[in-house]
């Protein structure tokens, strides 16, 4: 099969190079990629935005199947645009997305359907929104309704923080149009969980349990990002949570959206808050996690194209997945400044020893080529994952790896993984 994955990080690197194992797989294209996919598949320089492009390259090389990595290009249609054109691909179609691409729509279908979920109220009005803040005191979370790249969560501390915080978003000062609306939410507390399954509509298969790192420095302080790091399994979703989560957050949601004519299909991944044995769903993402693919696609023992293909045909029906016993750790190594500012183009030392490193994989992201060596391009650098017959051993080697790594300035935490050790 010729297959195209489209997207440039590092769950986009994960995603090429769990597929290019496949002896499915007879040619592999990646767009736009990265200097990690290139070592895997051919990059191809059409942004994940250009819908058209993308569609024309795929008629045109007969690709059999399009697996899309990032939300962008699912809530911009991409799956419906293929579709129409009688092409294959993996992922929700832009009505289904939504449920990634509103906030105000995913907390109303929890509502709605009954999902455990923080108390909120959705607001496009100034004054009505200090009101609800003043109402709920602090710490509250304010949250842009639309797409901000995981980083249109405040959480603030005191009402005067989340008074700024609405009245940036509802401006279009924070994150434009995605802040015209706001989401204001109770402020939960616990341990998070990555909580993924891959749907057909109807069949449900769950993923591995994952825990993502959202906060830029260690112990969890600092703003958030798109995610510092992830490990799998992750003790805290407990054979228990892991009935709950599938009984109270994904199956209503899988049906609840069959039920308002937003047939899911694709990864769908809920955001769950675990506290003394009970769940609440903090979001729905539609796509792979990232970095959360990256430790999961590592414990992957099934082949992914059956699963994927099957995904496209509707049909998950008899399929299953099975998971290496191992551990896997992913650290992400950022550039100075993330999420912030940040500076692009330092050069990377020390890819070739972490390549040598048995067991350890330093999936890229925002990296480039530049004279010949690989420099830094982007926020989050690399995604160094490593295998471990326990999540201490994974943790250990992703640390070789990394000390293995350096540039100027580069900042990565140093406690990934350290909450599944204070559960053993
Ligand atoms: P979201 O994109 O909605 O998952 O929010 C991003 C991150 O903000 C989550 O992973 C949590 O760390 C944090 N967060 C979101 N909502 C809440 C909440 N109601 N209470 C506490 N933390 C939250
Ligand atoms: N790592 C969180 C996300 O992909 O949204």
């Amino acid at each position: 099969m010729k297959i195209l994955v489209i997207g440039g990080g590092g769950r986009e690197h994960a995603l090429v190079w769990k597929i290019a194992q496949s002896p499915l797989t007879d040619k592999l294209y990646c767009a736009p990629g990265n200097p990690g996919t290139a070592t895997l598949a051919e990059n191809i320089a059409i942004r994940v935005d250009e819908l058209d492009k993308l569609l024309e390259f795929a008629r045109s090389n007969s690709i059999d199947l399009t697996v899309v990595g990032p939300e962008q290009p699912l809530s911009l249609g991409i799956v419906d645009l293929f579709e129409a054109n009688g092409l294959k691909i993996f992922g929700p179609s832009r009505d289904a997305a939504y449920i990634e691409g509103s906030k105000a729509f995913s907390k109303d279908l929890m509502r709605k359907y009954n999902l455990p979920t923080a108390a909120y109220g959705v607001f496009t009005d100034l004054s009505e929104a200090e009101a609800f803040v003043a109402r709920s005191g602090a710490p509250i979370v304010v949250k842009a309704d639309g797409l901000a790249a995981g980083k249109g969560v405040i959480i603030a501390q005191t009402k005067d923080e989340a008074l700024d915080a609405v009245r940036d978003m509802l401006s279009g000062n924070a994150f434009g149009a995605a802040g015209s609306r706001v989401v204001i939410e109770e402020f939960l507390t616990g341990e998070e969980a990555s909580f993924l399954v891959i749907t057909d509509g109807k069949n449900i298969i769950p993923l591995a349990s994952a825990q993502d790192h959202k906060a830029v420095f260690d112990g969890d302080l600092g703003p958030n990002t798109g995610g510092m790091g992830a490990y799998s399994p992750a003790p805290v979703v407990t054979a228990d949570i892991h009935d709950k989560a599938m009984q109270q957050v994904l199956r209503p949601a899988i049906d609840g959206m069959a039920a308002e004519g937003r047939p899911y299909r694709g990864i769908l991944y809920a955001g769950l808050m675990v506290k003394d044995g009970e769940l609440k769903t903090l979001e729905f993402n539609a796509r792979f996690g990232d970095p959360e693919c990256q430790p999961l696609l590592m414990r992957m023992k099934s082949d992914i194209v059956p699963v994927l293909l099957a995904v496209a045909n509707g049909d998950l029906t008899g399929l299953d997945i099975e998971w290496h016993d191992k551990a896997a750790v992913c650290v992400v190594m950022a550039a100075a400044g993330y999420p912030g500012d940040y500076r692009k183009g330092d050069a990377i030392d020390g890819l070739d020893q972490a390549d040598k490193l048995d067991d350890v994989y330093v999936f890229h992201a925002g990296t480039a080529i530049k004279d010949g060596k690989c420099v830094t391009n982007g926020g989050r650098v690399l995604g160094v994952t490593a295998l471990g017959n326990t999540v201490k051993e994974a943790i250990d080697e992703a640390y070789r790896g990394v000390a293995c790594i350096s540039w100027p300035g580069v900042q990565y935490r140093s406690d990934i993984g350290r909450k599944a050790l204070n559960r053993f």
